[in-house]
């Protein structure tokens, strides 16, 4: 089972309504001072959606959470990404492995929400086993019409490629994408002091049924213009006018990020302005005195603040729902402290503050993009990490809708 599954879904001819959206979208990129929003399509259309499907969601690397939810050999979490539930699991050899959870018998999702399995996964149903590399291990009632080892050619849980930075888990549907970690290379230096990948995490909390496009939760998340009007007062410790921006780099492009500064040191998002668990030793001043936010893109946004790291793995539900899994990352010997739970409830409500006034405005705007009369605007200054998302963005619909009119072109030649 060392093979890894190449599982793209089936190329979609591009509709004329497609091709009308990719001739609008280079507007979108370049100076702030200049650039305009997305076409509202991109948020609004599940045919987009479906086109995103293809040319994002397929192949490049979707996080699916971090190994500190998975600590002891045979711990595991499962996620669905788009239509697709897995298993995302740390097998006896100590391996990260994600595979699918659908059984190849009949379909029916394997597994629980979270949980530790010592040697295998039970289908629930008819009761088929699979080891913690996908192996079949056993099919009750089923050697009347095959042998185990025939089954196993075609009825072993695929396997995932998978790459692992900072701790957090991506997978690759297509087998394809460039490796992920010298595209975050500018980020990589950014948190390396936080040493996320040597983190815990607590069990991660699902807020799902959020009426807006994946895009516009990282736009909401990464853009500091609106925190001075839709969070006034309780951002105030974190102004706006210290957001400090980036220049975009084509060759360092995994993640779009920028940090905003405190006033005082020591930060946060609670309801004290403080935070609440000791300070992460190995921080400098200035990273004491800030937040860095970062999208690594398509799915993970993360708030690295002083004591730990705050983030939302975004799982579309359609072009125009989201759900939001929720985490939050600490180092080990915060988490061993004896008021470590007791405290926690207070640094989720904390970012409840600011997420509720999000939820409230990004329902607005998704209402707003599906009217007729929805503009692309201008951006502000403090919006230049937008045009930086689109530009990643674009890349990737133009070089996807690019490989379908090269293969289509093939085939015809072929013809
Ligand atoms: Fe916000």
């Amino acid at each position: 089972m060392s093979e890894f599954v190449k599982a793209p879904l089936e190329p979609m001819p591009l509709s004329d309504s497609i091709l009308n959206i990719l001739s609008q979208l280079d507007a979108s990129t370049g100076d702030v001072k200049d650039a305009i929003t997305m076409p509202p399509e991109v948020y609004t259309s599940e045919d987009w959606f479906e086109f995103e499907k293809r040319a994002i969601w397929d192949r490049d690397w979707i996080c699916v959470g971090h190994t500190g939810l998975i600590p002891e050999k045979g711990d595991y979490v499962s996620i669905t990404i788009n239509d697709d539930p897995l298993l995302v699991l740390r097998d006896k050899e100590d391996q990260i492995r994600v595979m699918s959870a659908a059984c190849p018998h009949r379909g029916t999702v394997i597994g629980e929400e979270r949980g530790n399995t010592k040697n295998t996964f039970a289908c629930p149903m008819h009761a088929w086993t699979f080891d913690l590399q996908g192996k079949l291990c056993s099919a009750p009632e089923m050697e009347a019409h095959a042998s185990l080892d025939e089954l196993r050619k075609d009825h072993c849980l695929p396997v995932i490629r998978t790459e692992i930075w900072n701790g957090f888990i991506f997978i690759n549907l297509d087998g394809e994408a460039k490796a992920l970690a010298p595209r975050l290379k500018r980020l990589s230096a950014e948190v390396a002091n936080h040493h996320l990948g040597e983190m815990g995490a607590v069990p991660t909390i699902d807020w799902a049924d959020n009426p807006w496009n994946w895009k516009y939760m990282h736009e909401n998340a990464i853009e500091p213009y609106h925190t001075r009007y839709l969070h006034k007062g309780v951002h105030d410790f974190a102004p706006s006018k210290l957001a400090t921006f980036a220049e975009w780099d084509e060759a360092d492009d995994g993640a779009v990020f920028h940090p905003t500064g405190f006033l005082e040191l020591d930060g946060n998002f609670t309801e004290s302005y403080k935070s609440l668990y000791p300070t992460i030793e190995t921080l400098s001043e200035n990273e004491r005195k800030r937040v860095m936010f970062a999208c690594v893109l398509p799915n993970l946004f993360f708030g690295a603040v002083p004591d730990g790291l705050l983030h939302y793995i975004i799982l579309p539900q359609g072009a125009n729902n989201i759900t939001l899994r929720v985490g939050f990352l600490y180092p080990k010997s915060t988490m061993a402290l004896p008021d470590f739970y007791e405290t926690l409830p207070k640094v989720v409500d904390g970012l409840s503050i600011y997420n509720d006034q999000d939820v409230v405005a990004n329902k607005l705007v998704h209402r707003g993009l599906k009217s007729r009369f929805a503009n692309r605007g201008r951006y502000a200054p403090k919006e230049k990490t937008l045009p930086q998302f689109n530009q990643w963005l674009i890349k990737r619909y133009k070089t996807y809708a690019d490989s379908l009119s090269k293969n289509s072109e093939k085939k015809r030649t072929v013809a």
